[in-house]
């Protein structure tokens, strides 16, 4: 292979003054003069590492194991910090940042001397932010995730995050006291790494392993398992050969592998935050797709793994069952089997010899784990630009109902009248949920599937069919209807719902209406006034002014698209 100059040479393989600057200061943490020398690829390892973001608590050590392997192949590591999202910390959404943290990343990258970069991801933001910015810039780039929680027990039985929804509603219902919430809390967070089930961190560990960014199993291999260090040694040596091969970002992620982790994502009954986060990052490296390709691609694919929320085990089991590569293997015939991986291989090939282990959690494309899976997208009047559900983790004979409609305008309204006894609702009403859309929160929350009513828990119903223009969480479930573009605080049509309203929903049919005249729409139209958005400084302002809808992936509009590796002008 013909040697090409390393990028970081720019700044190491300077004479005189400027390379006494890039290097001399570099010199204070001990480093040799021969390592600047434009033989070893300078890797940055962009890490999330924070105690306040206790999923990716244990990235200090996974880094040494990534440096081991970079030192082995002959490169040059160094570490950087970037802003931590924990999902579980931070206020009002950690989603609100997920923008903010990609700027941060990307400019990180592109300013610094660095060849290849590997993104130490996990936590749910954290994957998605880290993408989107290295996306921006395209250098060499794999992604290695912090990998699982082992599940936990309480009481006899095992417990991972979906389980907070029903410990939620046994707690509301008087059925266990808050003594037995603070056990089932460390109970269920009973190791390092990341939530238990297929939720938001797994869908994104399982997206960037079908994308090819990663070596193969990244998604399953348990945090506490020794073998997730070894696979961090792994992607430490090959990012080395990755530069060597001038292997940048955009030639793995092409269309058809986006179209292969939509399939591989229905495969898994994964997150519904999964169409945002994919959407953002192929528009930054400028991939065209949009929310009909969701359904589309999905609508093949049946639920193979069957892994909370959408099943009944978890990401660790799917792990000993064999893994993304043996869920992956079943679904091959509709794959692009030839797309190229961060190892340098195709999928087709990191899969070849993958094998299920236990069919209890790994069904095939004959005998799924269940027909239905992936994502559904809706169009009507209620949602032009659409709107989504997850099959899988709703409740089969809500998925065509008609119900009225009971409305609240904030999440405080809700907060406020959902266990009023007065409230008037049944369980064939449909729940609606203003202003928790990308600007009427702001920065689109997890709180579309709203906890049912007290006085319909207390009949025993499990589900109702609940409508926003919010998030849900990827371990949430239930007939919730999520993403309803435009948002109701900009004016789109949730904004027009009206206590007593009648909703039709039909999933077979991928259809949402608000059942009102013509005539009456336009009237509420015209009467229309926006929320007040009461943010007139720093970022807040930037994210209100600048975000764009869900069907366009929540990313800013000034951040769609590359602005490459190359810097022009010297610091001095
Ligand atoms: Fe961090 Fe679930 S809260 S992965
Ligand atoms: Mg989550």
């Amino acid at each position: 292979m013909s040697k090409k100059k390393l990028r970081s040479q720019e700044w190491y393989g300077r004479t005189g003054k400027d390379g006494f600057i890039y290097r001399s200061w570099m010199k204070n943490q001990g480093l040799p003069h021969h390592l600047f020398e434009g033989e070893k690829p300078v890797i940055g390892i962009c890490n999330t590492w924070s105690e306040f973001t206790p999923c990716n608590a244990h990235f200090k050590e996974l880094a040494e194991s990534l440096k081991q392997g970079i030192w082995e192949a002959g490169g040059f590591p160094l570490e950087f910090p970037v802003m931590s999202l924990g999902e579980c910390s931070i206020k009002p959404t950690a989603m609100l940042f997920r923008n903010l943290a990609s700027m941060d990343v990307e400019e990180s990258i592109r300013a610094n001397p660095m060849d290849g970069v590997v993104l130490m991801c996990g936590c749910d933001k954290t994957t998605p932010s880290l993408v989107m910015g290295a996306a921006s810039v395209d250098l060499p780039t794999m992604v290695i995730s912090g990998g699982p929680m082992l599940v936990g027990r309480f009481k006899g039985r095992k417990i991972g995050t979906s389980d907070i929804w029903r410990l939620a509603e046994d707690f509301k219902m008087g059925r266990i006291s808050q003594e037995e919430m603070i056990e089932a809390e460390a109970a269920m967070s009973r190791s390092r790494g990341s939530c238990a089930p297929m939720g938001t961190a797994s869908t994104m560990a399982a997206m960037v392993e079908s994308l090819g960014l990663s070596l193969p199993d990244n998604a399953t291999i348990p945090a506490a398992d020794s073998r997730r260090k070894v696979l961090a040694h792994m992607t430490g040596i090959r990012i080395v050969e990755m530069v060597k091969e001038d292997m940048k970002m955009s030639k793995i992620l092409t269309r058809k592998a986006f179209e292969n982790s939509i399939m591989v994502n229905a495969a898994l009954g994964g997150s519904t935050n999964f169409i945002l986060h994919l959407t953002a990052i192929a528009k930054r490296i400028g991939v065209e797709i949009d929310l009909t390709d969701f359904d589309h691609f999905s609508a093949k694919i049946p639920l193979i793994a069957n892994v909370q929320p959408s099943g009944e085990y978890w990401v660790e089991d799917l792990f000993y069952a064999g893994g993304l590569p043996a869920v992956m293997r079943e679904i091959e015939s509709a794959l692009h089997r030839d797309e190229i991986t961060a190892n340098g291989k195709t999928i087709g090939e990191n899969i070849s010899k993958a094998e299920c282990y236990d069919r209890e959690l790994i069904g095939t494309m004959e005998k799924p784990i269940k027909p239905d899976s992936g994502i559904a997208v809706l169009k009507g009047n209620l949602c032009p630009s659409g709107a989504v559900i997850k099959p899988s983790a709703a409740t089969p004979g809500l998925l065509t109902h008609t119900g009225k409609a009971v409305v609240f305008e904030t999440i405080d309204d809700f907060k406020a009248k959902v266990d009023d006894p007065n409230l008037d609702v049944d369980e064939n009403s449909v729940l609606v949920l203003k202003n928790v859309g990308p600007k009427g929160y702001p920065g689109m929350p997890e709180v579309g599937n709203m906890t049912l009513p007290k006085k319909i828990l207390e009949k025993g119903i499990k589900d109702m069919v609940r409508i926003s223009d919010g998030r849900m969480s990827g371990t949430g479930f239930g007939t919730v209807v999520l993403h309803v573009s435009p948002e109701s605080a900009i004016g789109g049509p949730l904004a027009l719902v009206q206590d007593g309203d009648m909703i039709e929903l039909n999933v077979p049919n991928r259809t949402l209406n608000l059942l009102i005249s013509d005539e009456e729409f336009e009237k509420r139209k015209a009467a229309f006034k926006p929320l007040e958005l009461p943010y007139d400084r720093g970022y807040v302002n930037l994210f209100l002014d600048r975000v764009n809808q869900a069907h366009d992936g929540v990313d800013f509009d000034f951040l769609q698209g590359s602005s490459g590796s190359e810097v022009k002008r010297d610091s001095h």
